[in-house]
């Protein structure tokens, strides 16, 4: 098995540091819509998305091809695996690649699902992506979405989201993302319960920073949370333009 300190190197840069590029951070529990909302306000904002749990699931597809055994996992092999992943410009995000390969459909995969939380927990890991992150926003305007991303990853980011949905409508998003068919009640409240335990699970890491804005999206439609967030990105920009940023 493979100890927590594993994947070696990264994380002694200091959050922020030389950047004068506006951040945004997006956090929320999962299925809070956090990566399809980051997505299209960085569409509308003319920002980079860069969705953090993506970078995770990439370290753990890399993981996965150098050794497919999870019981055969070891500290040597997470630095290699690490390396093969490289983030990509598209025109509004950049994507992590493997070897220079698309991946977006591999990462979404059972597989990387069932082993991402475990990889995911390994704080040279959490470094890396943190160190990737930062560096990308050093040069771009970014708008990035995770569960830590406002606490531990930028905590001067010019500008913080919280979203929060009760479990129930969160429930009902993901079964409808994932099927054209109109879900059942007792389809929802098992994916609400499914979704509670995941919460509960994930609490330690999905923190609201204090001077986040916190926006329940229950009751707003798409379009409606991503003019609340594209609002506050323009006040935002227009609050660093004053300072002379
Ligand atoms: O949001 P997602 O399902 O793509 O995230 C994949 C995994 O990575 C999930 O276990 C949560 C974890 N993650 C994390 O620990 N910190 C982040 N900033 C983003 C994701």
């Amino acid at each position: 098995m493979m100890s927590p300190r594993a994947a070696g190197g990264a994380g002694t840069e200091s959050p922020g540091a030389g950047r004068d590029r506006i951040v945004v951070a997006i956090d929320g529990p999962a299925a809070s819509g956090k990566s399809s909302t980051a997505h299209m306000v960085a569409t509308r904002a003319g920002l980079y998305h860069v969705d953090s749990g993506a970078l995770y699931r990439a370290a753990t597809a890399a993981q996965l091809r150098i050794q497919p055994d999870v019981s055969r996992w070891t500290d040597a092999q997470l630095p290699k695996a690490v390396a093969l992943v490289t983030l990509v410009a598209r025109p509004t995000a950049f994507r992590p690649m493997i070897g220079g390969a698309d991946v977006d459909l591999e990462i979404r995969g059972p597989d990387v699902t069932r082993h991402v939380s475990l990889v995911a927990q390994i704080p040279n890991v959490r470094a890396w992506v943190n160190d990737q992150i930062r560096a990308l926003a050093r040069q771009h305007d970014v708008v990035v979405d995770g569960r830590d991303i406002g606490t531990v990853v930028f905590p001067d980011a010019d500008l913080k989201v919280f979203l929060v949905a009760d479990p129930w409508e969160r429930a009902r998003r993901r079964l409808v993302e994932r099927s054209a068919r109109r879900p059942s009640e007792a389809d929802i409240a098992e994916e609400t319960d499914r979704l509670v335990q995941r919460d509960a699970r994930d609490a330690t890491q999905t923190v609201q920073a204090k001077d986040a804005i916190l926006i329940d999206t229950t009751t707003l439609t798409q379009d409606e949370q991503v003019s609340r967030i594209v609002a506050l990105v323009e006040a935002a920009r227009a609050r660093e333009t004053e300072r002379g940023g």
